[in-house]
């Protein structure tokens, strides 16, 4: 079998500090080609003859009022040349003081831009936006939308934990068996993928409501995501706004996508993304969060799924080694700055004007906390901690079981909710979570169980 690696892009940076160069160079060492240059007629002649994945540009060569209307003009054409030949492509702009309109008639041209103050920047956090943003080969399809005995006119692919690659499932125009299809529930994948320059060919040649839902959820969450990390649209009132109005949008595209499922927990197992990335958790979570949140009857559900779309992106405030998530346990919760990212989370809410529901806001801040009192960052335990506290904590130890892979091999979501009740008893004082959600949970699943006997029977 054939099988590709996810991400080989072409990163350039056009810079002339070589101090800033050094520093955040060796976040794109896994990432493919790199290449930086203070020139802008040498940049445009590699975007000229290659496609640019990452454009990085430093506004201090802007800053620089002898050459700053030259450089404003070939800055912009770098970008826009960029753009027009990828318009996928992420460009992270580096500034000093804000380019007002220069800069948002960029945006206006890229589906992602971020801007990031240069004066506060590292590798690590340029690694966190690089893997939050970079732009996938292939599109992932959510199984439910194939039926078995067809024919597709493009090579479909499985994602492969082993090898960390997609790998040939199908030849176009070969049978999708019912045998196929089968192989692939047993084995825990929702998802099929497809390469990108294939995606029209699939869509056009079925029905993919779901697999197109998805999409364009996953595009507005990358949307939402690209404002929420930007400084520059800090204490903005009408971002934070506009900020709150796609966080509903979102969570009202996720409610729809939930409800053409037989029962919840059937879309608690399909609907998640198979692979973890920054955005596959904060959506995932945000499905588990719905699904739960409705099913216990909590009346501010749809904030809380909001939180979960944020709840973990304070770690892009602090210098940490982002990538590490398969060891999550020892190394990341050792790391004194790692445990500052749900309270870095709040900041950034209140930076960006956004007003949760109180019992939400403390559940950001307490993700992490446990029911014995061994969690972190206060320790807090037992009644102390909310429902939602919980629930958010626990569908955040879900979706890393679920998309991690323990065992290297996809995992239905009773094998991810038996490692999760594992941990539960296993906490250090006592139980990780209170006994008394668990087991509401744990009939959570039992409901299901029963509702596939009897649908097998
Ligand atoms: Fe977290
Ligand atoms: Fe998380």
């Amino acid at each position: 079998m054939s099988s590709f690696k996810s991400l080989e892009p072409f990163v350039l940076f056009v810079t002339n500090d070589l101090e800033l160069e050094k520093k955040i160079s060796p976040a794109f060492e896994k990432y493919g080609a790199y290449f930086s240059t203070q020139n802008t007629e040498v940049a445009s002649q590699i975007i000229d003859i290659k496609r640019v994945d990452v454009l990085l540009i430093d506004e201090s060569l802007y800053q620089d009022r002898t050459i700053a209307s030259k450089y404003r003009k070939h800055i912009f054409d770098l970008y826009t040349k960029t753009v027009e030949k990828n318009p996928k492509a992420v460009t992270l702009v580096f500034f000093e003081k804000k380019l007002s309109n220069f800069i948002n008639e960029f945006s206006r041209k890229s589906e992602v831009l971020i801007k990031l103050d240069r004066n506060n920047i590292d590798k690590n956090k340029v690694n966190y936006i690089l893997q939050t943003f970079s732009r996938q080969k292939f599109k992932s399809l959510v199984l439910n939308d194939f039926k078995a005995g067809k024919k597709f006119s493009a090579p479909l692919f499985i994602y492969n934990d082993d090898k960390n690659g997609y790998e040939l499932f199908l030849n176009a125009d070969e049978e999708f068996t019912r045998g196929k299809m089968d192989l692939l529930i047993q084995k825990g994948h929702n998802r099929i993928f497809v390469k990108n320059e294939d995606l029209v060919k699939i869509f056009d040649s079925s029905n993919m409501y779901f697999s197109e839902e998805m999409h364009q959820t996953r595009k507005r969450y990358k949307f939402f995501l690209s404002y929420f990390l930007d400084h520059s649209a800090d204490e903005k009132t009408y971002i934070g706004n506009q900020l709150s109005d796609l966080g509903k949008d979102i969570i009202k595209r996720l409610r729809k996508l939930i409800s053409r499922f037989d029962n919840p927990a059937e879309a608690l197992c399909k609907l998640p993304y198979v692979r973890w990335t920054e955005i596959s958790h904060g959506l995932n979570c945000a499905i588990y969060i719905i699904i739960w949140g409705d099913y216990l009857g909590l009346k501010n559900t749809d904030d809380l799924a909001f939180a979960a779309f944020v709840h973990d992106h304070g770690k892009f405030e602090i210098d940490f080694k982002p990538g590490t998530h398969g060891k999550f346990f020892s190394n990341l919760t050792d790391n004194i700055d790692y445990k500052k990212h749900p309270q870095l989370c709040l900041e950034m809410l209140k930076r960006k004007c956004i007003h949760l529901d109180r019992r939400v806001h403390d559940a950001i801040a307490s993700h992490h906390e446990n029911f014995d009192g061994t969690g972190f960052p206060r320790g807090i335990s037992g009644e102390d901690l909310t429902v939602e506290a919980m629930l958010l904590s626990i569908a955040d130890l879900f979706d890393h079981f679920k998309t991690i892979h323990a065992y290297n091999q996809h995992v239905t979501a009773d094998k991810a909710w038996a490692e999760l009740l594992e941990v539960h008893q296993d906490s250090l004082l006592g139980t990780k979570y209170h006994p008394r959600l668990i087991s509401r949970l744990e009939d959570f699943f039992r409901i299901y169980q029963k509702d596939k006997v009897k649908k097998t029977a």
